[in-house]
């Protein structure tokens, strides 16, 4: 068969006397044409031919692939079945972070917004106190954020934002999503990372679902659990049969960009999207729009809220951007987000069920939860049975029984929420909750210190729910990273006590592993080997793993970039602490507290003896290849550095500090309150203007 398919095809172009090279051009022609009719059908549901005439195609290709394998490219339109499965998922770091969007969940918030990017300018000599800002308005799908790298037109990589500094490497598998172009029209940079949302449709998440209840398989949630499932499956043949889609929002690093696009796409976020349009990405035109004030914002909300029951895929809200790039480049980032977008979501939806019961629940720092158990209701697509009532304030400040019937909402990700008791449906037969007096997974007594809200147990690490949650935590994505370790193994490990502590995570053996049931051993292994991996963590990302009372990972990263190593942090003192940015005297004794009790010594040292040794933050400091020829300018104050401190790291990195603004500046830092510099740098095209944590990003990444 395949032989005579191959004599026919042979056929075809030999006759035409096709040199190699007119092969080559034709093969790759075919290849974008078809990259092009996939983004028509699978994002726009615009098919510009029939499928007769696309399957022609595809089966010129594949003839054509056949005669030449030798031309067969990963990045053909052919290949997107999907490669064998993987054992795990590598990390890859991001050149520059994925960040989130600040919320709006209210009207004011946007005018809030609009006042604060105006000021900003302002206060910059960009606007006029009267000018408009021009917002670009987008939708916000509802899926699952990734980063797509191409290196000299070709797709090379794509990562999940993972916790938006490293994510999982997913390329096998974005690769079998037929609107990701593998190859790049047109003159493109040496590299470019597109970034964009990879979400599902209604239909094809009701045929997953079906499958799914055939085969006595597990519903998915909703459609952005069943994206990020399925993206997030090691077989890229699976992540191939979900038909994803994706649609590119914006850029994350690019490099060696050419005069002419450079032009193109530096001036405002609108040319980006339609040169990425250009160059073979699917972005979402229709429902795109530029409009200059608040009330357009606000009325383009209002269009989209809508029709939003009219599109084929979920979204949770819509996204403004400040489109000139240059004032992007001035409103600059916050820790977490840009300031110059805003993500105004959609109000949560609500429902009324009746409250069967309350439990408690207890969680890494014995704080008990009270929990609404409800009759099943289906809330934005999910099976809601559970609220979170959050402590006995609230049962009584919202005058709870049991029995009653409550309305309760859902917003995304966040945990459902009893809002109020439906007063009008109680009956007679309502009974009221008592707090527990003691705890009920470890019996030790329950506290709750007078002027706080919240009830605890007191058993610590004795109490085994704690201790779950603790490790729960210190294996997570954000903290120690340990891929597989997973709730129920946890669980497991906990409950037949071969875990007590941290520390004894890097004393288990293959063979603890293995008695667990339902662990095989290539699954041990894998864990095995990401214990293994676990064993240097970031400075930053132990601490976090401590699970030390409010220290989130942000405040733990200004710890270890301040302190550099574990023996200076556990030697500092709650006033070291304090002098750090964002550090108030709660955070700064939580850490000092932590460093100073025994049981916590105890475990560090155990933890060292079982080969867990966090890097100093030093090491990456000197592994930084230095800032060697670049020229800084610095205007007003900065959080990490004094004045002379920036002055000695630039100039100890190989950069040099200038005073004055001129044509040899490369950089302006510009700290907070800073002076009229800004104004003046404006006038230089190439003169880049960062903040504090741009240039943080620039020495991780020169
Ligand atoms: S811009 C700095 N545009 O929303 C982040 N994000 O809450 C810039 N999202 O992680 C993102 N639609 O996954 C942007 N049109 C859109 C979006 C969008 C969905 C997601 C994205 C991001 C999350 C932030």
């Amino acid at each position: 068969m395949v032989l005579k398919l191959v004599a026919i095809v042979q056929e075809e172009f030999l006759n035409k006397n096709y040199s190699i090279n007119e092969l080559k051009q034709i093969i790759l022609s075919l290849r974008k044409e078809i990259d092009f009719h996939n983004i028509n059908y699978h994002c726009y549901d615009d098919p510009l031919i029939s499928d007769a005439q696309y399957d022609a195609l595809v089966d010129k290709l594949v003839k054509l692939e056949l005669l030449h394998p030798d031309l067969i490219d990963p990045n053909s339109p052919t290949q997107r079945v999907g490669s064998s499965p993987l054992p795990y998922f590598n990390q890859i770091e991001h050149e520059v972070p994925m960040l989130s969007l600040s919320n709006a969940f209210k009207d004011d918030d946007v005018v809030s917004f609009d006042a604060r990017v105006k000021k900003l300018l302002y206060d910059n000599n960009l606007v006029s106190p009267k000018e408009d800002v021009c917002y670009f308005c987008d939708l916000k799908f509802d899926g699952l954020a990734i980063n797509i790298r191409y290196e000299k037109g070709l797709l090379v990589s794509a990562s999940t934002r993972g916790d938006g500094n490293v994510g999982e490497d997913v390329t096998s598998n974005i690769r079998t999503i037929k609107s990701v172009p593998l190859i790049l029209h047109g003159v493109v940079p040496d590299i470019l990372e597109v970034r964009g949302e990879v979400f599902m449709r209604h239909d094809d998440f009701e045929r997953l679902n079906n499958h799914q209840r055939m085969n006595g398989d597990k519903l998915f949630m909703n459609t952005r659990n069943a994206a990020a499932g399925s993206l997030r499956n090691l077989d890229p043949r699976v992540t191939a049969s979900r038909n994803l889609k994706f649609f590119a929002y914006g850029c994350g690093n690019i490099q060696n960009i050419f005069q002419e696009e450079n032009f193109i796409i530096s001036n405002y976020h609108s040319s980006v999207i339609n040169w990425l349009s250009s160059i073979g990405f699917p972005v979402n035109k229709t429902y795109q729009e530029i409009v200059n004030s608040c009330s357009g914002m606000l009325n383009f909300y209002e269009k989209i809220n809508n029709i939003r029951n009219s599109l084929p895929y979920d979204i949770d809200g819509v996204v403004y951007k400040v489109n000139s790039l240059v004032f992007q480049k001035t409103l600059g980032y916050s820790s977490r987000a840009p300031r110059f977008a805003l993500a105004h979501k959609f109000s949560p939806e609500e429902a009324v069920t009746k409250l069967l019961s309350i439990d408690v629940q207890v969680g890494r720092t014995g704080a008990i939860t009270p929990v609404a158990r409800l009759d099943p209701v289906l809330i934005s697509g999910a099976n809601i049975s559970s609220a979170t009532l959050h402590n006995e304030n609230e049962i009584i400040r919202k005058d709870l029984r049991i029995g009653d019937f409550v309305r309760i909402r859902r917003a995304g990700d966040v945990i459902p929420e009893v809002i109020e008791v439906v007063k009008e449906l109680r009956s007679n037969v309502v009974s009221i909750f008592n707090m527990p007096h003691y705890c009920p997974i470890c019996n030790s007594l329950l506290r709750r210190i007078d002027g706080e809200s919240v009830t605890r147990c007191t058993g610590g690490l004795f109490c085994s729910a704690q201790l779950k949650q603790r490790l729960l935590h210190a294996v997570g994505r954000k903290a120690l990273n340990i891929i597989g370790f997973g709730e129920s193994l946890i669980y497991k490990l906990v409950d037949s006590n071969r875990i007590k502590s941290l520390a004894d995570i890097y004393s288990l053996n293959i063979e603890d592993l293995l008695d667990i049931e339902k662990i095989g051993p290539k699954s041990a292994n894998n864990i095995m080997e990401s214990i293994d991996r676990s064993r240097s963590p970031k400075l930053d990302r132990f601490l976090f793993s401590l699970g030390i009372r409010h220290v989130g990972d942000s405040t733990a990263n200004t710890i270890a970039s301040k302190f550099i190593s574990l023996d200076r942090i556990m030697n500092c003192s709650k006033e070291d602490f304090m002098e750090l940015p964002d550090i108030g005297p709660k955070i700064a004794s939580s850490i000092a507290i932590f460093f100073s009790e025994q049981q916590n010594i105890d475990l560090l040292d155990k933890m060292k003896k079982n080969g867990l040794n966090p890097e100093s933050f030093e090491v990456n400091t000197e592994v930084l290849p230095s800032l060697e020829g670049k020229t800084f300018v610095l205007t007003g104050k900065l959080k990490r550095f004094s004045r002379d401190e920036i002055r000695d790291y630039i100039t100890k990195n190989g950069g040099k500090v200038l005073n004055t603004i001129s044509s040899n500046v490369n950089y302006l830092l510009v700290g907070d309150e800073p002076g009229s510099k800004v104004a003046k740098a404006q006038q230089f095209p190439n003169l880049i203007i960062i903040n504090e944590e741009d240039f943080m990003y620039l020495v991780e990444q020169t």
